[in-house]
C-alpha cells in the first residue's frame, strides 16, 4: 500500500499531526501497535504549563508559549468537528514553596518574568485563597496555565482525522528505508510506502531501524500518575509542589503526578512510586491522606539526551520527518508540532526551531 503521508505513532502527537494534515487535505495513514493514546499519553495529566516546565528561555519555552497560544482554537475546532467533549480548563498553576529558600526562588522567578502575569501569594494569602493547602512558605500563581484531558483529546483528534479520511493501521514498525521517490516502512504486517513518513512513535521510536541515519537516541522515562477521589474543600487551580503536581478534574477527583524514573521499558506501577506520590501530595494537601484511591497509570515519556523535542525533516533520508522526543510536554506541544510538521510537508515552510531541534544534532 502507498499513501502520501504515513505517521508512525498514534499518541497525542501522531493524532494531532494526522488531524492537521487531513484538515489541509492530505491523506494519512497512522500506524501503531496500540490503540490511539495507548502509550505515554494515557498516563499524562495533560498539563499546559510552559512557564513551570521550561525553567529558562530557549526552544522549549518558545515552543510551549506558541503552543499554549494555539490551544483555545485547537480545542474549539477538534471538539466541534469530533462532536466529542474534551475537558480543557485554563485554571492556572499555583507553585507552592515549602521552605524559605524555594519561596525566594519563586518570588524572583515571578518578578523577572515580564511576558506573563504571575502573582506572589504570601503564606497567609495562599492559605486563605486555597483552604485545602497545608502550611507553605508562599506560592506563585500563573493564571495562563491549565490542563486538558489527554486521553479525551487524543480520542477526539483520532476521530476527526478518521472523519477526514485518515486510516489507522494496527502494526509494529520495524524498519524505515529510502525507496525510489518514496519512503518504505517495514511493519509486522508487511511493507507500506509513503511520500512522507512522520516519526512520532515516542520512546519506542528508538527501537526502529532507520537505514542510513539511525533513529534518534530517545530513552524512556517512566511516569506514574495517581487518580484519587477528593473529599476536602474544592480545589480551583493546579497545585505544583517540589515533588508532585495535582490537577483537579471537574468530577471532583484529583490527578497526582508524576514520578520521573529512568528504568528502561518497564511499564509497571510500583509500591515505591505510589507511596512517593502520596507522600508528596500530602505535603501539599494534608487531606490527601483520607482520599479514595481510584487508579494508578504508568507511561514512558520519550526523552532525547538534551530532553528537547526532535523536530523537522531528517538530514539523511528525504521524506522522513521527525516529531518525537517531547519528554514531559507532548500534550502541551501537540498543536504547535502539528502545525509545524504540516507547514513543512504541505508548504515546505521550515520553522526556525528545526535548526536547533533537528535529529542531526545527536
Ligand atoms: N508534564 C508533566 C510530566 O511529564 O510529568
Amino acid at each position: 500500500m502507498s499513501v502520501p503521508v504515513l505517521i508512525v505513532g498514534a499518541g497525542v502527537i501522531g493524532t494531532a499531526v494526522a488531524c492537521e494534515l487531513t484538515r489541509r487535505g492530505v491523506v494519512c495513514t497512522v500506524v501503531d501497535n496500540r490503540d490511539p493514546g495507548g502509550g505515554a499519553t494515557q498516563a499524562s495529566a495533560g498539563m499546559l504549563a510552559p512557564y513551570v516546565e521550561a525553567h529558562e528561555s530557549g526552544p522549549l519555552l518558545d515552543l510551549g508559549i506558541r503552543s499554549l497560544a494555539l490551544y483555545d482554537d485547537w480545542i474549539a475546532r477538534i471538539t466541534r468537528d469530533a462532536g466529542l467533549e474534551v475537558e480543557y480548563r485554563r485554571i492556572g498553576t499555583l507553585e507552592v514553596a515549602l521552605d524559605a529558600h524555594h519561596a525566594a526562588e519563586l518570588r524572583a522567578t515571578g518578578a523577572s518574568e515580564r511576558a506573563v502575569t504571575r502573582t506572589w501569594l504570601d503564606p497567609a494569602a495562599a492559605r486563605s485563597s486555597y483552604p485545602a493547602l497545608g502550611s507553605s512558605a508562599g506560592a506563585l500563581f500563573t493564571p495562563a496555565h491549565g490542563y486538558v484531558a489527554a486521553r479525551q483529546l487524543t480520542a477526539a483528534q483520532a476521530a476527526v482525522a478518521t472523519q477526514r479520511g485518515a486510516t489507522f493501521h494496527r502494526a509494529r514498525v520495524e524498519r524505515i528505508e529510502s525507496g525510489r521517490d518514496h519512503v518504505r516502512v517495514l511493519t509486522s504486517t508487511g511493507m507500506l510506502t509513503a511520500t512522507h513518513v512522520v516519526l512520532a512513535a515516542g520512546a519506542w521510536g528508538s527501537d526502529i531501524e532507520i537505514a542510513g541515519s539511525g533513529a534518534p537516541p530517545l530513552r524512556p522515562v517512566r511516569g506514574q500518575l495517581l487518580h484519587i477521589g477528593w473529599h476536602g474543600p474544592p480545589i480551583e487551580t493546579i497545585i505544583w509542589g517540589p515533588e508532585c503536581y495535582i490537577v483537579p478534574r471537574t468530577d471532583g477527583s484529583l490527578l497526582v503526578g508524576a514520578t520521573v524514573e529512568e528504568v528502561g521499558f518497564d511499564e509497571r506501577a510500583t509500591c515505591a512510586g505510589v507511596r512517593d506520590l502520596l507522600d508528596a501530595a500530602c505535603d501539599l494537601l494534608p487531606g490527601a491522606w483520607g482520599a479514595t484511591f481510584v487508579a494508578v497509570y504508568v507511561g514512558l515519556r520519550p526523552a532525547a539526551p538534551d530532553n528537547l523535542p526532535v523536530l523537522g525533516p531528517d538530514g539523511h533520508m528525504p521524506g522522513l520527518v521527525h516529531a518525537s522526543g517531547h519528554y514531559r510536554n507532548g500534550v502541551l506541544l501537540a498543536p504547535v508540532t502539528a502545525h509545524l510538521i504540516a507547514d513543512w510537508i504541505v508548504e515546505r515552510k521550515r520553522d526556525p526551531s528545526f535548526d536547533v531541534l533537528n535529529a542531526g544534532r545527536f
